[in-house]
């Protein structure tokens, strides 16, 4: 007898156009699609319900307002480091994502044109969100931790009509002023926005500059509502940037149809979650997690979805989240482990557990990182509800692996998200590019074409979305981790083979932090690497060799290059480490063997590479990791 997940997953794989345009069907379309899947640009493009016209907005906002959820609360905006509470109802939702439509018209955005987004966690990020989608502008949301040159990046490749922000963003008792970080990234940037659209929050009043910035309030008390803009299933709903080898990072695009489809469809699939249910990403927008399941998700499905601002601990202690899930009755949470991991650190009995009813909540979904069993089992005693590992990207817009609760419930395996979800033919090539054994670590690959809400291409940049993804591997996209499927089928996610790292949850470019390094001006060299860490899952070490005659001190050096990626990458980098080595382990052709290093490191087990060029290096790197508490010095 098979069960609902594998006659999904089969179905998907076998007739993958019979099998989403079935569930296309639960969406609103002015227009039907002529066609499920174009592949006539195979094998790179492939394209999901084109001639089928859309709006991501009118599905996620106006459908439940006149299917009878208007009252019914779209929002609740939980913010415990301003001491709020706010709740919007789907009919509040529609207004004021209307007037706000309304007021960018007014200011000539229309379909197509892009507006960045650089917002705290304030549930005006959701609706400037909802108001392009509205009027099929493009948005670009811009995490808020990163620093002005990052975000200039990002706005010379978008080249936004208008970027919306606030006054201030709050980091637990830090007020971080957003528009002096603005106003320079719009200095560095080479395309200068129409005008910048400030929310003044109450606790800092941001200088606006007059004929460039509006006010928020102003403009929407002057708004004309604006109706839903109907845009090809094909046309891009938002440009989304993610962190690659160098420093220049990807735009990821997401289109209209495939993205809605798919992820109304994964909220009951893999989450299990009804309309009418709470569903809590405790994440931030500016990531692809609060795209896909802070706003875009949990609206498409009717859902009520929570915006928090505030941390898992520190705000103002560690039973936040439980006050959160008692308090608004949440019954699906979707977080980073290491959330959890602070968490534990803070209370590892979970004694403040224990002052919340939490008999609404039904399962607890984790993903962006590895899932370490210490996390899982902490999580599941102290919770006893399902506790599901999932494994997704940026790129993917939603889990290419999961335990897909909604179809049906696997047994858990410790380090293991379980099963590709219906509609990934993933697979794991060996190092000659073939099918791997079962158990056989390799290349986790995924078969073309690619499930609806993946990226079709990255922004105006098709040749990079090809040598990124699909040249390595013929005919599969290149995931970018290492892993392996054992013989029941569970899939394993070991590591990345790029220089990406993982921070907090956050995806960080280690070749873009040494870029930061190699312009300090004494800096001859330099490499930067993920190394373990308990709390932050990893974290970035830099190693430095300086230019043969430099006199000044070390220490001196470290900290202006430490304040060099805080100011050009930003805080999220957390990049607080580094050392200053005499020369680098390399191998024979120069290539600097990080991995061997990040072995040291982290006190594993290593081979000396047989192509080293000076085996001797090594055991001066391991005598500087001693020295800043690394590469435990018994080993
Ligand atoms: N705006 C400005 N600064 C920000 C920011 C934002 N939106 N988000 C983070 N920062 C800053 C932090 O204040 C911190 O600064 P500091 O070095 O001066 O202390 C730095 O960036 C690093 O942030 P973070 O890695 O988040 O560390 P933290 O110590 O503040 O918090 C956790 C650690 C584990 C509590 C936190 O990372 C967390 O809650 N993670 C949840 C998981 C998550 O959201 N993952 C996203 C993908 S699902
Ligand atoms: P991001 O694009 O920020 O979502 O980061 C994606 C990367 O995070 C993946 O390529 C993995 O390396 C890692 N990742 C995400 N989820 C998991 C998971 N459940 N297990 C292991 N690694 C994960």
């Amino acid at each position: 007898m098979t069960n609902p997940y594998q006659q999904a997953y089969e179905r998907s794989i076998n007739d993958p156009e019979g099998f989403w345009g079935e569930v296309a069907q639960n969406c609103h379309w002015y227009k039907k699609w002529d066609k499920v899947l174009d592949d006539s640009r195979k094998p790179y493009f492939y394209r999901w319900f084109p001639g089928g016209m859309v709006n991501t907005c009118y599905n996620a906002v106006d459908f439940h307002v006149e299917n009878g959820r208007g009252g019914q609360d779209a929002i609740i905006y939980d913010s415990p480091v301003t001491n709020t509470i706010e709740k919007i109802t789907y009919s509040e939702l529609k207004d004021l994502v209307a007037k706000l439509a309304g007021a960018f018209a007014s200011r000539g955005v229309q379909k197509g044109d892009r507006v960045l987004i650089y917002m705290p966690m304030i549930p005006q990020a959701v609706i400037a969100m909802l108001a392009c989608a509205r009027l099929g502008a493009v948005h670009s949301v811009v995490f808020g931790g990163f620093a002005p040159n990052e975000l200039a990046t990002r706005i010379n490749d978008a080249k936004p009509k208008i970027i919306v922000s606030a006054s201030c963003g709050i980091e637990t008792q830090r007020v971080i002023p957003y528009k002096p970080l603005l106003d320079s990234a719009i200095e560095i940037a080479k395309s200068k926005p129409d005008h910048c659209l400030i929310f003044q929050r109450s606790m800092v009043s941001a200088d606006l500059i007059a004929g460039r910035d509006l006010d928020w309030n102003d403009e929407m008390s002057k708004a004309k509502p604006h109706d839903c803009v109907p845009v090809a299933a094909t046309d891009p709903l938002y440009i989304l940037y993610t962190s690659g080898t160098t420093g220049v990072p990807k735009g990821v695009v997401r289109d209209n149809g495939g993205h809605m489809v798919a992820l109304k469809w994964s909220m009951k699939a893999i989450y299990n979650v009804d309309p009418g249910d709470v569903f809590w990403a405790a994440s931030d927008v500016g990531w692809v997690v609060g795209h896909s399941y802070i706003v875009y998700g949990p609206l498409l499905q009717g859902c009520t979805t929570i915006v928090y601002e505030g941390k898992p601990v520190g705000t103002p202690d560690a039973g936040a989240f439980w006050r959160v899930i008692s308090q608004h009755k949440v019954n699906v949470m979707f977080t980073a482990p290491t959330a959890f991991r602070a968490i534990k650190r803070e209370d590892p009995n979970a004694e403040l557990m224990k002052n919340y009813d939490l008999s609404t909540f039904k399962a607890l979904f984790l993903a962006g990182e590895r899932l370490d069993p210490d996390t899982l089992r902490w999580a599941e005693k102290s919770l006893g509800i399902p506790v599901i590992d999932h494994w997704w990207q940026t790129e993917t817009g939603w889990a290419i692996v999961a335990n897909c609760l909604g179809l049906h419930s696997f047994p858990i395996k410790q380090g293991s998200p379980t099963k590709p979800a219906p509609g990934w033919n993933l697979t794991v090539l060996d190092q000659n590019n073939d099918i791997a054994k079962p158990g056989e670590i390799g290349a986790l690959v995924v078969k073309l074409p690619l499930p609806p809400g993946t990226l079709p291409t990255l922004w105006n940049n098709d040749d990079g979305f090809i040598n990124a993804y699909l040249k390595e591997f013929a005919g599969y996209y290149k995931t970018a981790d290492a892993g392996f499927i054992d013989e029941d089928g569970y899939v394993y996610v070991m590591t990345r083979t790029d220089d990406v790292i993982n921070v907090a949850g956050h995806r960080l470019s280690t070749g873009g932090m040494e870029e930061v390094l190699s312009d300090h001006p004494d800096v001859a060299e330099c490499a930067v690497l993920g190394v373990e860490d308990q709390l932050k899952g990893q974290i970035p070490l830099g190693f430095i060799v300086l230019k043969a005659g430099v006199k000044r001190s070390n220490e001196e050096i470290i900290k202006e290059i430490v304040k060099m990626v805080r100011d050009r990458i930003g805080a999220v980098a957390s990049f607080k480490i580094a050392t200053v080595v005499k020369r680098l382990p390399k191998t024979r052709s120069g290539k600097i063997l990080r991995g061997t290093i990040q072995k040291i490191a982290d006190n594993k087990e290593y081979k000396m590479p047989a192509t080293i060029d000076d085996p001797g290096i090594l055991d001066e790197i391991k005598e500087a990791l001693i020295k800043i508490g690394y590469a435990d010095a018994k080993k």
